[in-house]
């Protein structure tokens, strides 16, 4: 029998329905109360074995319909995925070097954990592709060491995150959420986002869950969902990119039931009533200046899954 020499991760982005943000913890980290819910727009990583490179190191390479964002996506061992293959490899005897090749489909730079979701795609594919053996939690954990928000993808669907994000609870809510995302010209770097939210909240409170939002997922109601969508890293994406609360006002007033700045941003993220409401908010928001492109999706759905 031949050993597997490629395999591909398909694996979702995320938005968050609650981003409660503490104060610094004096890790460089801030501990959150996040709702991470996973949407149909996703990325695809294969990872070929190269058995002429050491274990564990890739080389990569990206395609996707966005030349904008395909620009900013690091080639070398910077990438997450890149760190994710060396990371495991450490793990497993059976590992080679792998060439690791990222379709695009999730705004780079852009408040929906794309890069997360490749390292967390990168970690199943290379599990997939050596065989590794490595259990389930220790993926998890792995996945924990390479950054914050890079568990939730290998779980999907929708999960509380606490601690900085990292410990994982699924929420199970019925039916289907639809969303529209307004996508902007440029990324923000998080780490630069969560410091303006330093400047602006010295203050900030122990995150909590909020209960509204819980109730409104176990009750499956956008309705209810769209009023409890709250991000308190909001105010300081819109401090470094002030454009872009005239989207999310053009969102609420072509019917939004919610919007919201996704995670970090600069993307903004619009619950809709029905697939055709949502497509109905994309044409509205197409036309403004500070909104590049916009995708439609909807949520939950499941985690990094091997084709
Ligand atoms: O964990 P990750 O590497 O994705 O985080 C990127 C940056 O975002 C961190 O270096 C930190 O500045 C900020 N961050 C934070 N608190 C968190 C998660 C991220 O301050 N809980």
């Amino acid at each position: 029998m031949n050993a597997t020499t490629s395999v591909t991760v398909r694996v979702p982005a995320k938005v968050n329905l609650q981003l409660a943000v503490g104060p610094a913890r004096g890790d460089g980290y801030h501990g959150l109360v996040n709702v991470f819910h996973a949407v149909s727009l996703f990325d695809e990583v294969t990872v070929s074995a190269r058995t002429d490179l050491p274990p564990g190191q890739a080389v990569l390479s990206a395609d996707g319909e966005r030349p904008d964002h395909l620009a900013r996506v690091p080639l070398d061992e910077g990438n997450l995925a890149a760190r994710a293959a060396a990371l495991l490899a450490r793990h497993t005897p059976r590992a080679t070097g792998v060439h690791i090749h990222l379709r695009k489909a999730i705004p780079v730079a852009g408040g929906m954990a794309g890069g997360s979701a490749d390292a967390a795609a990168a970690l199943v594919a290379c599990d997939a592709l050596w065989d590794s053996g490595v259990p389930r939690e220790q993926l998890l954990e792995l996945a924990a060491d390479l950054g914050s928000d890079v568990p939730f993808p290998l779980l999907g669907h929708t999960a509380v995150g606490t601690g900085r994000g990292e410990l994982l609870t699924p929420l199970p809510t019925p039916g289907t959420f639809h969303w529209v995302f307004a996508l902007a010209e440029g990324g923000l770097s998080t780490a630069a986002v969560f410091a303006e939210y330093d400047r602006l909240r010295p203050d900030a409170p122990e995150p909590r869950l909020d209960h509204d939002l819980a109730a409104a997922l176990a009750a499956g109601d956008p309705r209810r969902l769209g009023t409890a969508l709250t991000n308190d890293l909001q105010p300081a994406a819109l401090s470094l990119r002030p454009g872009l609360a005239s989207v999310l006002d053009a969102g609420r007033a072509a019917g939004a039931l919610g919007a919201v700045v996704s995670g970090s941003g600069p993307t903004c993220a619009f619950l809709a009533g029905s697939a055709e409401h949502a497509r109905g908010l994309a044409a509205a928001l197409r036309g403004l200046d500070e909104c590049a492109d916009t995708v439609t999706a909807h949520g939950p759905v499941p985690g990094a899954t091997v084709l």
